[in-house]
C-alpha cells in the first residue's frame, strides 16, 4: 500500500483537544468507527488526568454509536452539527454539554467553504478502497466528505474491509462552485450522472491508513404496526386521487422520503399499490424499503446520500452489487439533498413531523417544545422545494397520553407555507388553497384523533378575532398540562373565555 498502515489509537493521536473535526458518512452509514472509539478512550485517559479534551465535530448527518454514541459517553464533544440520533448524544445536547446546531443538510458543505463555521483541521473518511494517488472510494454513505477532504490538513483513512471494493461505480461526487462561480447543477432525472465516482484527497494530506472489519451500525427497522398501515394506506390512496385529478402527472414523479420507521413504512405501502406507477426515488437516505421494491420492480432507480440499510438488506445489496449499481447513485448531500434538484424534478416530499398545529406548522425536531429528538436534517430541503409537500405523523404518541396535532406547535421547523397537506392514520387534510380558519378546520376533521377531537374544536370556540384565530393565552394549554400531568388530555378551556 502506497500509505502508511496505523493503528486506531496512532490516528486518534493526531487530533488534539479544541480540534475541529470533521466525519465521513450520513446516518450511521460510512461513518468511520475504529478511529472515533481509540479517540473515545483517549479522552476518557485525558479527563482522568484531570486535562480537558473536547472536539468540535462535523458530519454529514446522524452517525452510529461508534461515534456519536461513545464520544458523548466520554464528554469529548465541545460542538457538534448536523443532524443525530443517538440517545447518549442527545443526554448531552439537551444536558448543554455539548453545544449543537441544527442546519439544513444540504447547506452544511457550503457553509464550511465559506468560512461561516470552523474549518475542520482532521478529517476521517471511511473508504473500501484506495488508490495511490488519492482516489478514495466511500463505503454506504458519503455526507460531506467530498468538501471534508478538501478543507482539511490531515485525512486519516479508515479501510473497511466489509464494503466490497466493487462499491466502486455507485458514487457520483460533484461539488459545486461558489457564488458568483456557481452554475447550475445539470440533474435533469434523478439517474443523471455529474461528477466522478470518487473523493479526490491530496495524498500529501494522508498520514496513514486504518485497516478496519467493522460492520455498519444501522438499526432494524420496527414493523408495520396498525397505524403505520393506515397512515401508508392514507398517503397512497391521496396520491392515487391526486394522479385521477391530473394534479400529479400519471407517469408519476420522484419521491423523496424522510428517515425513520414511519417514513419507512409509508414508502413501502405506497411501492405496493399497483394504482401507482412503478416509480424513481430522489432522497438523501435510501432505507430498506426501497432495496424491497427495487426487487419487485416497483421502485425503477434511487438516488440518495446513503445506503441506510438493516445488515440484511446492505448484503442483499453487495451480494448483487453490479446489479444494484444501474439501479442506485450515492451522492453528496449537497446534491442529494439541493433545492434546485428538488424543485426542477418535481419531487413528491414525505416528511414525518414529531408534532403539527392546527394551522399547518409543523415541528420535526423538539419534544414539548425544549428537548431536541434529532435534528431538521433534510426535511426543509425538500419541503420547501418540494412539487408536492406531505407530513406525516401518528395522531398521538405515548400511549394517547400526547396529541401529535396541538393548537400550536412548540417550536416550529416548517411554516404552514410549506406544508401543503398533513396525512395522520385518521386521514387527510389538504391544506392548498385554505385560510387558517379553514386549515385548522380540515386538520381537526380529518387528522386528529378522536379523543383529542373535542378539545381542539372548543380551542377553536374560544372566540379569538383576526385572521388566525391563536389565543396566545391558552396555545400551550396542551404542552403545560402534558408537563404537569403527562397528559395532554383533559383541558379545560372555560379558564381561558
Ligand atoms: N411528542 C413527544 N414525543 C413524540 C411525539 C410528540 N409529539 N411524537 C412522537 N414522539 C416520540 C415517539 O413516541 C417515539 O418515542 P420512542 O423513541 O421513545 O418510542 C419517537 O418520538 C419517534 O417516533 P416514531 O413514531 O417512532 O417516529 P420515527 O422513527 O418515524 O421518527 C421523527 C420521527 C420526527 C423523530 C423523525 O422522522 C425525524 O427525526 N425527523 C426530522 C428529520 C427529517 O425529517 N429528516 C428527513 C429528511 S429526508
Amino acid at each position: 500500500m502506497a500509505f502508511k498502515s496505523i493503528s486506531a489509537e496512532e490516528a486518534a493521536s493526531f487530533i488534539q483537544h479544541d480540534d475541529v473535526v470533521g466525519f465521513s458518512g450520513f446516518t450511521a452509514a460510512g461513518c468511520p468507527k475504529a478511529v472515533t472509539m481509540a479517540l473515545a478512550k483517549r479522552a476518557e485517559a485525558e479527563h482522568a488526568a484531570g486535562r480537558p479534551f473536547k472536539i468540535g465535530m462535523f458530519t454529514g448527518a446522524s452517525t452510529g454509536d461508534s461515534i456519536d454514541g461513545c464520544l458523548s459517553r466520554a464528554h469529548a464533544i465541545k460542538f457538534r452539527s448536523p443532524y443525530q440520533s443517538t440517545k447518549d448524544m442527545r443526554v448531552e445536547l439537551n444536558n448543554r454539554d455539548a453545544h449543537y446546531f441544527d442546519l439544513h443538510l444540504s447547506e452544511l458543505a457550503q457553509y464550511l467553504r465559506y468560512g461561516f463555521l470552523p474549518r475542520p483541521r482532521v478529517v476521517i473518511l471511511e473508504a473500501c478502497d484506495i488508490t495511490a494517488d488519492g482516489k478514495i472510494t466511500p463505503t454506504s454513505g458519503v455526507g460531506i466528505a467530498p468538501t471534508l477532504a478538501h478543507l482539511a490538513d490531515i485525512v486519516i483513512v479508515e479501510l473497511n474491509k466489509q464494503h466490497p471494493k466493487s462499491l466502486s461505480g455507485m458514487h457520483d461526487i460533484y461539488e459545486p462552485l461558489d457564488p458568483p462561480l456557481r452554475r447550475e447543477i445539470p440533474i435533469y432525472s434523478p439517474s443523471d450522472r455529474i461528477g466522478v465516482p470518487y473523493i479526490q484527497v491530496d495524498p500529501k494530506k494522508i498520514v496513514g491508513i486504518v485497516e478496519t472489519d467493522f460492520p455498519n451500525e444501522v438499526g432494524d427497522f420496527a414493523p408495520l404496526d396498525e397505524v403505520t398501515e393506515l397512515i401508508g394506506k392514507n398517503v397512497t390512496d391521496f396520491f392515487v386521487s391526486e394522479i385521477k385529478l391530473g394534479k400529479i402527472p400519471a407517469t408519476f414523479l420522484p419521491i423523496q422520503s424522510g428517515v425513520g420507521n414511519i417514513a419507512n413504512a409509508v414508502l413501502g405501502a405506497l411501492g405496493m399499490n399497483k394504482d401507482i406507477p412503478a416509480f424513481q426515488v430522489y432522497t438523501e437516505v435510501i432505507q430498506d424499503a426501497v432495496i424491497d421494491l427495487m426487487k419487485k420492480g416497483r421502485v425503477t432507480f434511487a438516488s440518495g446520500c446513503s445506503l441506510t440499510l438493516s445488515s440484511a438488506a446492505l448484503k442483499e445489496v453487495y451480494d448483487n452489487i453490479e446489479d444494484f449499481k444501474k439501479k442506485m447513485v450515492l451522492r453528496p448531500q449537497e446534491i442529494s439533498n439541493n433545492p434546485e434538484i428538488a424543485r426542477r424534478l418535481g419531487l413528491i416530499a414525505i416528511n414525518t413531523a414529531l408534532e403539527a398545529d392546527i394551522f399547518g406548522n409543523i415541528n420535526s425536531t423538539h419534544v414539548v417544545g425544549t428537548k431536541m429528538m434529532n435534528g431538521i436534517g433534510g426535511s426543509a430541503d425538500f419541503c420547501r422545494n418540494a412539487y408536492l409537500s406531505v407530513f406525516t405523523t401518528p395522531s398521538t404518541a405515548k400511549g394517547g397520553k400526547i396529541s401529535a396535532i396541538v393548537p400550536m406547535v412548540s417550536h416550529q421547523d416548517h411554516s404552514e407555507h410549506s406544508v401543503k397537506v398533513l396525512i395522520t392514520e385518521c386521514g387527510v387534510a389538504d391544506l392548498r388553497g385554505l385560510s387558517p380558519i379553514q386549515r385548522a378546520e380540515s386538520i381537526i376533521e380529518n387528522c386528529v384523533h378522536p379523543s383529542y377531537k373535542s378539545s381542539l374544536t372548543e380551542y377553536l370556540k374560544l372566540g379569538v378575532k383576526g385572521h388566525t384565530p391563536q389565543h396566545l393565552g391558552a396555545c400551550f394549554a396542551f404542552h403545560a398540562a402534558f408537563n404537569k400531568t403527562g397528559d395532554m388530555r383533559n383541558i379545560d378551556w372555560n379558564q381561558y373565555k
